[in-house]
């Protein structure tokens, strides 16, 4: 289960966020704006950071989480130091992306869209990385992997571990 954020702990996170918003209150888009500057200060956006940004803007909670939780750039939930996304686009799926996901859901012990027990990776499935000629295709932060076959996966995660 995730434990809920440490607001006393995170005091100076908060402080950064108030004095954000109080910059941007009155210009238009401010909620989005709002969400990208609190997940690039705590990492991610947990329910207390929501509910903060509900009462600082006066939006309902309902609708900040609606938002938060839309867009794919937002996450609700911490993030491992590392993210791999597996591309789930038509090209990849036909040369075996599913296989690769399988693989590597296996190997880190972890399900698509979590986040393993030493945080260091998170497993997700995205649409087409534009780059199908190399179907199957990965990206682990900002690194391309192509042509990709279950038992690469080992070693490439290796170089992460490391
Ligand atoms: S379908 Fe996978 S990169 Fe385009």
């Amino acid at each position: 289960m995730i434990k809920g954020l440490d607001v006393k702990a995170n005091e100076k996170q908060f402080i950064m966020l108030k004095e954000c918003i109080d910059s941007i209150r009155d210009t238009q888009g401010v909620l989005m704006q709002t969400l990208h500057e609190a997940q690039k200060i705590f990492g991610y956006l947990p329910i207390e950071v929501q509910k903060f940004i509900s009462h600082e803007l006066d939006i309902p909670l309902a609708e900040v989480f609606g938002v938060a939780t839309f867009y794919t750039q937002f996450s609700i939930e911490p993030k491992g130091k590392h993210t791999i996304g597996v591309c789930l686009g038509t090209a990849c799926y036909v040369k075996g992306a599913q296989q690769v996901l399988d693989k590597l859901s296996k190997e880190l012990d972890v399900a698509v869209g979590g986040t393993t027990s030493d945080n260091l990776f998170t497993l997700e499935a995205t649409r087409c990385l534009g780059c199908c000629g190399l179907a199957p295709v990965m990206m682990i932060d900002g690194d391309v992997y192509g042509k990709l076959e279950p038992k690469k996966i080992p070693e490439i995660l290796s170089k992460y571990k490391a």
